[in-house]
């Protein structure tokens, strides 16, 4: 079905049972759900991986991303596509401001075990490290300024790759703070900037479905960041998953959401914390 002249027309448009089929896939596989609006979205991005790949029909494509193994393959390829990866360092600075105040009471507390903290949702990076600056910056007078790992995690396999190369432009680093930027990052040439290794060794990052959630290993967080992913999920769906990240929490620990991402959760274990600025919680005990 390969053809050059194919390549240049435009595909048809979707039928309904066609949009239904993908996007039912879509929220099996991933949680995120493309209502009607995004149609347009859903049929721009299938159809350029479509005609990179040569293939003409949605329903043929559609086989070949169920195919077993191999379809697992572009359906990895083709995630990046259907998802929205944007991001940013400090993105929301008052969830960051809750943050160091935290640690900033944590560390005073006394510390004997290192802060685990965990960016769920990563992208490339920006999150974790992120939170691996605010914990370095805490920790940087303290006799103990490794103190601290963070975790980040998506579904992703191309973000993940870019978050653990920590190699971002200017344009990236714009809005941070000049001395951060120059604690943090080494400039690379042409205008890139790497994470100094100090900081990358303190990051690990790795794939996980949070619809798998009930299935990851992580346990005993101090730290949890769950910022602009639940918005494409149901609203019971977003309850499901953070009921399991607040399962995943120290007594005492943290819990930090993207404001508006999910209206009257509650949560037994969790008190909410009192700074209308932010949606965080943070773990009796
Ligand atoms: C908009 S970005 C948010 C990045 C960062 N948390 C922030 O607030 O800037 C959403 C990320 O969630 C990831 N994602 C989408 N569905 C996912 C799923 N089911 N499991 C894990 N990550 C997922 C996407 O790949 C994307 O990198």
């Amino acid at each position: 079905m390969q053809s050059g002249v194919w390549a240049l027309q435009p595909l048809a448009d979707m039928t309904a049972t066609e949009f239904r089929d993908w996007q039912t896939l879509l929220e099996e596989r991933t949680g995120v759900v493309l209502n009607e609006r995004r149609r347009a979205f859903l049929q721009t991005n299938l159809s350029a991986r479509m005609r990179e790949l040569g293939v003409a029909e949605y329903a043929a494509y559609y086989r070949q991303v169920t195919d077993g193994p191999r379809g697992a393959v572009e359906w990895s390829t083709l995630l990046d596509r259907l998802t929205v990866q944007e991001t940013r360092f400090f993105r929301h600075r008052p969830s960051f401001d809750v943050l160091e105040s935290y640690l900033s009471e944590r560390l005073q507390q006394g510390m004997s075990q290192p802060w685990e903290l965990w960016s769920v949702g990563c992208a490339s990076g920006e999150e974790p490290y992120s939170l691996a600056i605010s914990a370095a910056e805490v920790l940087r007078e303290a006799d103990t300024p490794d103190f601290y790992g963070v975790t980040g995690t998506d579904i992703s396999l191309n973000a993940l790759r870019k978050a653990r190369e920590g190699d971002y432009t200017a344009r990236r680093l714009e809005l941070l703070d000049e001395e951060l930027c120059q604690r943090y990052f080494v400039a690379q040439g042409e205008g890139h900037f790497k994470v100094v290794s100090t900081l990358a060794g303190r990051v690990c990052c790795a794939r996980l479905n949070v619809m798998e959630l009930a299935k990851a290993p992580m346990t005993g967080m101090d730290v949890i960041f769950c910022q602009n992913l639940l918005i494409y999920f149901r609203r019971w769906r977003r309850r499901e998953i953070l009921n399991h990240l607040a399962e995943r929490l120290v007594p005492g620990g943290l819990l930090v959401v993207g404001v508006g991402e999910v209206a009257g959760w509650q949560h037994p274990e969790l008190i909410p914390v009192a700074d209308e600025r932010v949606l965080a919680f943070t773990r009796k005990g």
